[in-house]
């Protein structure tokens, strides 16, 4: 008898087929003569409904043995259904628990549980539907963006996790050693010796893989990094997390503006692609988490993002029909305040602002002819604010030196960095996608620690 999974059942199933279906039981109705059971696998959000005939063997014992969270192996012949919602029913000659689950103690009773209580278990939510749903779509969200870049000749890079440079000079790193901390090696002048560390010298979690898969485009062309960064940045928000996925492309031979426009072609092909893909878990969410998430999709698609320099938003910000918390003020780094008014109330559509103040970026953004701008862009969606952040980088020797001086660096710790423009430097661009908050602009979820699987964020990192 065949291993089916729950999804291929529901889709192309049909009647008097035998099947074996293996999963955990959702709920449990029992009525006279015959009992219900849903089974899901996670293939699907749908249950397949498994009905068992008072006649079956040891009918009272089987379910007695059976509850809520209950491994099982279900065999049998698939019949259509009678009742209404589901198509087709399993029912079985053979019925196999794997694993009992309490029903004194199991946690995922019946019942709705906020989405508080789902993060202090982990390790079990993603048996809900909507926990469920969430990374059915991240799973597609992901091969959605190896596919737009694998079409495109982009080669799939692997930046290192550990690294000694602070790429983006805010220092939120997370310190890596093995030094034992309680009695660190000194120097002379009583500072820890990183020397006797294990690298040698301090070295950190990566905050963003920019530098080395800028090393990479200088000669593959087109790259992307899809990985783990890390930030020791100590805010509690919905939408940071100390470790999280980025999606970095890098292109040599790209300005600005073939930068934006990549960005922008990607972010439809991945709301495309997920539509596509993921139609019932995208519907759930429309109708249970946040009714606009279809609309929204779809706006995404369909229409061109909004372009402005940072100048121009500052202006659009300063005649605003409204009272911001920050001040707005040239020179003043946006606020996510100000991003959701330009992206949700102003164009209601995901914007792109270029050009902002160089005091504001990092060092490695190019110094536009101004000299007091970059060329930065952001991608500012609805609801989420800051979901893309790059730049064309700077390709000239000299006035990168002067830039990593200018943050403080020095030029000898960058001097791999600095070589790529002394040997065949060209123009290049790239940004930095936040994997979990496309994801949450896909499912409409607000935290966004419901959308990875195990949230770091300051003072968790359980299971
Ligand atoms: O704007 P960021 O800091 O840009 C970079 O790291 C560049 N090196 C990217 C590049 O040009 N290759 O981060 C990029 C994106 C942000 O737009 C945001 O979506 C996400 O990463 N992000 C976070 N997501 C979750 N939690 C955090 N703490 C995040 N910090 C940034
Ligand atoms: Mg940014």
């Amino acid at each position: 008898m065949d291993v089916r999974r729950i999804i291929d059942i529901l889709r192309t199933g049909q009647a008097k087929e035998a099947a074996e279906i293996r999963g955990w039981v959702r709920t449990k109705r029992e009525l006279k003569g015959f009992a219900f059971l849903e089974i899901n696998d996670g293939s699907a959000l749908a249950n397949l409904q498994v009905v068992i005939n008072a006649d079956f063997p040891d009918y009272e014992v089987v379910l007695k043995s059976i509850n809520t969270g209950t491994a099982v192996v279900a065999r049998g012949a698939l019949v259509a259904s009678q009742g209404k919602g589901q198509r087709l029913e399993l029912k079985p000659s053979q019925l196999e628990v794997l694993g009992d689950a309490d029903p004194e103690t199991y946690p995922l009773q019946k019942k709705r549980h906020s989405f508080e209580f789902l993060r202090e278990i982990a390790h079990l939510r993603s048996r809900t539907n909507t926990i469920g749903a969430v990374f059915r779509v991240r799973n597609a969200c992901a091969a959605a963006i190896h596919q737009f870049f694998q079409e495109r000749g982009f080669l799939w890079i692997h930046a290192p996790i550990i690294t000694t440079n602070d790429c983006e000079g805010a220092g939120e790193l997370f310190n890596i050693t093995s030094l034992d901390l309680t009695n660190p090696p000194r120097t002379e002048v009583g500072e820890i010796d990183y020397r006797q560390d294990f690298f040698g010298k301090p070295a950190y979690l990566t905050v963003s893989g920019q530098l080395e898969a800028e090393a990479m485009a200088l000669a593959f062309s087109n790259v992307y990094t899809f990985g783990p960064t890390f930030r020791a940045e100590n805010s509690n928000t919905s939408r940071h997390l100390a470790e999280f996925w980025m999606v970095e492309p890098e292109m040599a031979f790209c300005d600005l503006s073939g930068n934006i426009d990549l960005a922008e072609a990607f972010l439809k092909h991945i709301f495309k692609t997920v539509l596509a893909t993921c139609p019932e878990d995208i519907e759930f969410f429309n109708q249970r988490i946040d009714k606009s998430v279809l609309e929204t999709a779809n706006n995404i698609v369909e229409n061109e993002f909004a372009r402005l320099t940072y100048t121009e938003a500052i202006a659009q910000l300063e005649k605003a029909p409204r009272q911001f918390e920050f001040p707005v003020e040239w020179g003043l780094d946006l606020q996510s305040e100000h991003e959701r008014y330009l992206a949700e109330a102003l164009f209601k559509r995901p914007v792109v602002v270029t050009d902002y103040p160089a005091k504001i970026k990092a060092f490695y953004m190019r110094l536009n002819d101004d000299g007091k701008t970059v060329a930065a862009m952001d991608v500012l969606a609805p609801k989420i604010g800051e979901i893309i952040g790059g730049s064309q980088r700077e390709e000239r020797y000299d006035c990168l030196e002067q830039r990593i001086r200018g943050a403080g660096f020095s030029p000898e710790s960058l001097w791999w960095y600095l070589d790529l423009r002394r040997y065949g430097s060209v123009p290049h661009a790239g940004f930095g996608l936040g994997f979990e908050r496309v994801v949450q602009f896909m499912t409409g979820m607000t935290n966004i620690r419901d959308v990875i699987p195990f949230p770091r964020t300051p003072q968790n990192a359980e299971f």
